[in-house]
């Protein structure tokens, strides 16, 4: 995208935590534009459960409305914050505002780097920023998450519940391929590591088969493989063999905790949805946390890497190495010295982020 160009961005601060480390996201980001000459425009809006409730919760309240949608679909990138409140049931407002997003606008790529700024961060014994640096490829348009559940009998002792991990060639062909790319690109390893089940989920043959497909094209590209359970294993115990990694929407969910904690904690771990040259949705990892609402102690770190992430994708990589680079002095320099709640204010790790970019 051009530089003169001014991206719209839509900014969804959500539940719990979301707003107060969006709002330090957009913090950096002010300061980061003024910089580079990055123009762009934020329009709040205001979905997650306290909306939901406002307008009516139960009784029809709104999640996401088809209006804000339309607006959001002909925007350049979308900055969310978190959603998730036991006020509302399990699952509802996360189904209605993040899932209609990532499947709405087929933001077909959940890109999670994982990646250690220092090592003081990782609980892991003996690893070091040479260790850690690697990128889980997670397919986020299919799988059991967006099939629908089906319950039969509910209720009786015979109930029975279902929701298939279904795969289509076309969004395993699509993420399998966009991994490839990203293998070559980073130009590390030059491996890309395939993490599945398919020895006890059959239907994952459809992976397998693409995987081996797809990779002929790619000779330059040696092809691994991993089920999900070695994977975490040797994610834990042996990080530096990861460069790569594509997987599928539910395992790139869990094995991404993982990683997030060997990084130093979802107080860093941040994503991007992409659906590459679309606008696209960047956002920390972590939840809402709830109980720690309002009191100006959650991490902002990962919602300031998230920025970063969606700088480089609105096509201002200098700009998004800046932020990269400047989180992570501050961080081996110990002045911000934890990426755990509650060790230093929010708003004060954000004035820490600022003034270092600005000065
Ligand atoms: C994540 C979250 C979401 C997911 C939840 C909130 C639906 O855990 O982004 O990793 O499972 O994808
Ligand atoms: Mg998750």
């Amino acid at each position: 995208m051009a530089k003169s160009k001014t991206h719209k961005i839509a900014v969804v601060g959500g539940d719990g935590i979301g707003p107060e480390v969006v709002a330090v996201g957009l913090s950096v980001l002010e300061v980061v534009a003024g910089k580079h000459g990055i123009r762009y425009e934020a329009v709040d809006y205001p979905f997650g459960t306290d909306h939901w409730l406002a307008t009516g919760g139960t009784q029809g309240g709104e999640l996401l409305p088809d209006s804000a949608f339309a607006e959001i679909q002909r925007m350049d990138a979308v900055l969310l914050g978190a959603i998730g409140d036991p006020r509302a049931p399990v699952g509802h407002v996360e189904h209605g505002v993040i899932m209609r997003l990532r499947v709405g606008l087929d933001l077909y790529v959940n890109l999670r780097p994982v990646k250690l700024y220092d090592s003081r961060l990782c609980p892991l014994k003996d690893k070091t920023p040479a260790d850690i640096d690697m990128v889980i490829v997670r397919e986020n348009t299919e799988d059991a998450y967006t099939a629908q559940p089906q319950f039969t009998d509910k209720g009786t002792p015979n109930e029975v519940a279902i929701q298939p991990m279904r795969y289509t060639r076309k969004g395993t062909e699509r993420v399998i391929r966009y991994a490839f790319d990203l293998a070559r690109k980073r130009n590390r390893s030059k491996k890309l590591l395939m993490i599945d089940k398919a020895n006890a989920v059959r239907a994952q043959d459809l992976w397998t088969r693409t995987f081996e497909e797809v990779g002929a094209e790619y000779p330059d590209i040696a092809r691994d493989h991993a089920y999900i359970d070695a994977a975490c294993m040797w994610m834990v115990k042996n990080p530096e063999w990861f460069d790569v990694a594509v997987t599928t929407n539910l395992f790139g969910d869990i094995i991404t905790d993982v990683g997030a904690m060997i990084q130093g904690g979802l107080g860093v771990a941040a994503s991007g949805n992409i659906h590459p040259g679309r606008v696209s949705l960047f956002e920390p990892i972590h939840g809402s946390a709830p109980k720690y609402k309002g009191k100006n102690v959650a991490n902002p770190v990962a919602t300031v890497m998230a920025v970063s992430m969606m700088l480089d994708h609105l096509g201002h990589p200098a700009a998004a190495k800046e932020i990269e680079a400047t989180v992570a002095r501050l961080l081996q320099e110990n002045v911000i010295q934890s990426l755990s709640a509650g060790v230093q204010p929010t708003s004060v790790i954000g004035e820490l982020i600022t003034s270092a970019l600005a000065g």
